[in-house]
């Protein structure tokens, strides 16, 4: 097959790969296979800079804005909706309907009842079947231009999938994050030390407006669409067959949680439902969007101020509770964070009993001024993790207990540290049994090694056993022992075996970010593995060498330094390499010593995505840099350069115009 046919042939697979994984939720590739024909393709793309193009999978990510959003006009004002709240509220709703239309009770209205998903509201615009153009809400009116950031959302179509193109098509829809993709990145937050995120809805607003795409493309937005907005060329005589062509046309629509309802009272019971519903799913709703499905009748009913009447959002009481704390207790992080949590009587908040809420840190709980024998409101926040709110000093009786921080690790005792400008004390013991078993939880988890059958119940069992007192031990659990531990049949212990043999081929990255080093997330340990290819490589790594990798830095690099030297740590790698633990090696590339070292900084309009750009500089062991200093080696300078190309003519670094620098790459060596 000649490389043309065959760059084609990826392309048509990874985009439906992705259809049928962020659309359809129904995978078609693994993950490897994905990985592996998206390497394919951008080792292809980068032997032939020549056919790279905008809509090729691998240019998601484009060039970082330089300036202001621009805003622009929205084709058709983005309006908002009536808030009914109650069964009485939704009745006269629909009698202004009624009114409006003259209509008696004899009339049954057809409405769609759709989830209300709390995130952001996005307006995409398609011309000829392409995306061109994304906006937010903005004042309804005129939006902010992020397309650059939400071309890199997946579930985001950039080409129609439409037979006939419409020549204008515009889809409306919500940006979000899902609750458990949220509270992991929550949960790494904490434990790297760092501030958390609100809720999934102030985090998804600060995602899609980064000047630099890369930051939203590393984070798991997606997009749900509800409704149409302008559109030419085509006839819809319902709401629901308007959906259905979103749906057809390469959008995720909520079909399997919207139902068609007859009459006010199916949509009461939709309701009622969806209150119960709505805590099992994976996403923020705060309500239900109600809408009359005819759209003839929609026209007949127009809008009141900037509300239109044939709809209205169906919003649920905020759910806060008051109840007492009886205790406070500590618990122990895998880095040895001490999170401190409220434990209270068990108290239904937003459908769910909830017996305990977190603290945070000290310094939080100092300034909610928390005791214990406290009466406090509880809230779900976002509707996710519930959390104190405020205590009602008004209900103290004088026998509210002062909650003492503890001065020693609740589990293993030694004494804590709080290290100067942090929020949080630690347990400097690296064997206390609480840590290991949480190092222990994220060394198995999904993303790290992957041992499936491993998890919570039968890691406390390996640890209070014995079994295990680091990581390494996982590899050396046998059969036999297993098969002692309470509940385990033949069957399973050889289960658990068959998991840990099968994940003892992890790649690089996976196993560098499964060691649970300081700092080191998902997405430093691919930017290390990639760089040294093996693990004796990083092992002998400088501190320099690491911390030099662009976007490693300092703090991360001096924590895998000081990981990798301590003596503990190189006996654990040891002696999982013993037990057979052999990580793949990452792809090595070909170098070019013009590139080895060198740093490119990109700038202007490209015609030449700036990713693939970089990947290139990157493969022949180059670095891609963000802004223009006196380490900058080379800068490429695109249409409209502004002020780094000035910078670079000023310092006198080499200025290339994308024909030199292609020039350049096709000269390798
Ligand atoms: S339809 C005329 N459907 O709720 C407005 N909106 O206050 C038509 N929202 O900003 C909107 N889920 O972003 C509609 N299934 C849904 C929705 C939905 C969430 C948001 C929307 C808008 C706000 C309305």
């Amino acid at each position: 097959m000649n490389f043309e046919t065959e760059i084609a042939e990826l392309r048509e697979k990874l985009d439906q790969a992705n259809h049928q994984y962020y659309i359809l939720d129904n995978p078609s590739l693994t993950d490897a296979e994905y990985d592996v024909a998206m390497r394919r393709l951008v080792a292809l793309e980068t032997e032939h800079p020549e056919l790279i193009t905008s809509d090729s999978p691998t240019q998601r990510v484009g060039a970082p804005l330089e300036g202001d959003f621009s805003t622009v006009d929205h084709l058709l004002p983005m309006l908002s909706l009536q808030d009914v709240r109650g069964d009485e509220e939704l009745l006269g709703w629909e009698k202004r309907i009624r009114r409006h239309l003259h209509v008696g009770d004899d009339i049954v209205f057809e409405y769609v009842c759709e989830p209300k998903i709390d995130g952001l509201a996005m307006s995409l615009i398609y011309q000829n079947g392409k995306f061109v153009r994304g906006l937010t809400r903005g004042d309804g009116r005129r939006g902010e231009d992020i397309t650059h950031n939400l071309r890199t959302i997946k579930a985001i179509p950039w080409q129609l999938r439409l037979k006939n193109a419409p020549s204008l098509f515009e889809a409306r829809g919500e940006v979000f994050i899902g609750r458990r993709d949220f509270e992991k990145l929550n949960a790494q937050q904490e434990s790297e030390g760092k501030s958390l995120y609100a809720n999934p809805r102030n985090f998804g607003a600060g995602s899609v407006r980064q000047k630099d795409p890369k930051i939203t493309a590393s984070r798991p937005l997606t997009f749900f669409s509800y409704s149409l907005g302008a559109y030419e060329g085509l006839k819809f005589v319902t709401h629901w067959e308007s959906l259905q062509t979103l749906h057809e046309a390469g959008f995720r629509v909520n079909f399997e949680k919207s139902r068609i309802c007859h009459g006010i009272e199916e949509v009461g019971n939709f309701i009622k439902e969806w209150d119960i519903e709505r805590q099992k799913v994976d996403y923020a709703t705060d309500g239900v969007v109600v809408k009359i499905n005819d759209l003839q009748l929609q026209n007949e009913l127009g809008f009141v101020g900037r509300n239109p009447r044939w709809a209205c959002a169906f919003k649920f009481a905020p759910e806060e509770v008051v109840t007492k704390i009886k205790n406070i207790t500590v618990n122990v992080g895998r880095t040895g964070s001490l999170t401190p949590a409220a434990e209270f009587e068990p108290v239904e908040v937003a459908g769910t009993t909830v017996v305990a809420a977190t603290l945070h840190n000290e310094d939080e709980m100092r300034r909610k001024d928390v005791k214990i024998g406290d009466y406090v409101i509880i809230r779900k926040a976002g509707e996710i993790i519930p959390e104190v709110v405020s205590v009602l000093k008004e209900r103290r009786t004088g026998e509210e207990i002062d909650f003492i921080f503890p001065t020693e690790c609740p589990r293993c005792q030694t004494l804590v540290v709080r290290p100067e400008g942090e929020a949080v004390y630690r347990c400097p013991n690296n064997a206390c049994p609480a840590r290991l078993e949480r190092a222990l939880e994220h060394f198995v988890a999904r993303g790290a090694m992957n041992i499936d059958r491993i998890g919570e119940k039968l890691i406390k069992q390996f640890v209070a056993h014995g079994l295990v007192q680091d990581l390494a031990d996982v590899f050396l659990i046998t059969k036999e022992q297993l098969m002692n531990l309470e509940r385990m049949a033949e069957k399973s212990a050889q289960n658990v075996m068959n998991s840990i043999e099968g994940a003892k081929k992890p790649t690089l990255a996976r196993l560098l970010y499964a060691l649970g080093i300081r700092y080191v997330g998902a997405n430093t340990s691919e930017l290390i593995a990639d760089k040294f290819g093996t693990l004796d490589a990083v092992r002998t790594a400088t501190l320099e060498e690491i911390s030099g990798i662009h976007d490693v830095g300092p703090i991360a690099g001096n924590s895998v330094r000081a990981w990798l030297d301590d003596a503990e740590n190189q006996k654990i790698l040891d002696k999982m390499l013993a037990a057979g633990l052999a990580p793949q090696e990452s792809e090595q590339h070909e170098t070019d010593e013009r590139f080895v070292g060198k740093s490119f900084v990109f700038t202007g309009a490209l015609s030449l995505d700036r990713r693939a750009a970089e990947a290139m500089v990157k493969r022949l062991g180059g670095r891609a840099a963000g802004s223009v200093s006196k380490k900058t080696d080379f800068v490429i300078i695109g249409e409209n350069a502004g002020s780094k190309a000035d910078k670079a003519r000023e310092i006198g670094v080499t200025i290339l115009s994308e024909d030199e620098f292609l020039e350049m790459i096709r000269q390798q060596k």
